[in-house]
């Protein structure tokens, strides 16, 4: 019940409602206030007694001397966080600008708050290669995927896998992703693959999974999978993001979901995530993690608001 961290020892109220304790105050890492999720995380904060406090992290400064470290927000005042929920940490494509935003959770993780997800998490889920590596480690089905910065390999590779998509190591919300035929003209087929490569200095392969028109969103939060939804593209899209204009449509979880979305979650170290599932002729695939997860979808099919359960967990670590 009580945490010691570098500054003070508090105690969470839920648990001493008659005392007269500091309120826990939880910084919330987003980007878009009015987001569903990042709404939806604020609210659960404030129903359990304790302070939110909605960051961006662009809006953070840091000060390192030989004597301090400090980081700061915009009224210059000292954050003094108990706890961090993040939501989502923003898309930059300034490399240095990133790397920042991660360091600063990093730096709150060290010193001995919970960060969820932890910045590490966020980073393994959020690339595509090295969480299929991980995902490999740990014996999950993956779609077969090449990446390379030779477009000889990425003509050859298309040759093979038929249908393939090429999708941005760094994406999310469906964007980037196209799909290629081996049936189309060579030259059409290497002159979109040398404007990718250009764009992106390397390529993403991966063969195309035939599949009934959907695929599978499964919420996981603290080990468990809470629920999921199929999303259906809209009419002449194969990509099924929310983001593109699919629907969410209630699903119930098998075994073999549960299964394969618990451990991808663990494969990347994530405290929650939203995993990406496709149904292949012969089984299901793994297609991402997403360690950052919008949780509308899930409320609007199935009504179950899974952010609860993440602020709940928030809250146990707080408390351990
Ligand atoms: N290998 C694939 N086969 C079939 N459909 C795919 C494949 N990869 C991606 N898609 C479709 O594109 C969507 C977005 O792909 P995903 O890898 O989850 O990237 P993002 O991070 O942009 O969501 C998936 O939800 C799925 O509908
Ligand atoms: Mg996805």
């Amino acid at each position: 019940m009580e945490v010691e961290n570098k500054k003070t020892t508090i105690k969470t109220k839920m648990h001493n409602p008659n005392q007269n304790v500091k309120v826990a105050k939880i910084g919330v890492i987003l980007t878009e206030p009015d987001d569903w999720t990042a709404s939806a995380f604020l609210k659960n904060i404030e129903k359990r007694e304790a302070k939110a406090l909605p960051i961006n992290l662009s809006t953070l400064n840091a000060s390192v001397s030989t004597s301090d470290f400090l980081i700061f927000d915009a009224d210059l005042k000292d954050l003094e966080l108990d706890a961090i929920l993040v939501r989502d940490v923003g898309i930059s494509f300034a490399l240095e600008q990133i790397s920042f935003k991660f360091d600063l959770l990093r730096q709150f993780e060290n010193s001995n708050i919970p960060v969820l997800n932890s910045p590490t998490a966020i980073q393994n889920a959020a690339n595509k290669f090295f969480s299929f590596y991980l995902f490999k480690l740990a014996h999950l089905p993956v779609p077969h995927t090449m990446v390379t910065s030779e477009l000889e390999v990425a003509l050859k590779t298309i040759e093979k896998f038929g249908s393939a998509v090429v999708k941005p190591i760094f994406g999310s919300q469906g964007k980037g992703i196209i799909k290629l035929e081996s049936a189309q003209p060579e030259s059409e087929l290497a002159s979109k693959l040398a404007a990718l490569l250009k764009e992106r200095g390397v390529l993403y392969l991966q063969e195309f999974v035939p599949n009934p028109g959907r695929d599978i969103r499964v919420f996981v939060v603290g080990g468990e999978a809470l629920s999921a939804i199929y999303r259906v593209p809209r009419s002449g899209s194969f990509v099924s993001n929310l983001s593109q204009g699919a629907t969410p449509v209630k699903c119930e979880l098998t075994e073999e979901m549960e299964e394969l979305a618990i451990s991808a979650t663990k494969a990347v170290g994530a405290d929650f995530a939203g995993v990406d599932l496709i149904e292949g002729e012969e089984g299901l695939f793994l297609l991402e993690v997403n360690a950052t997860p919008s949780g509308k979808g899930i409320k609007l099919a199935c009504g179950i608001d899974v952010t609860e359960r993440i602020v709940e967990l928030l809250f146990e670590r707080l408390e351990e």
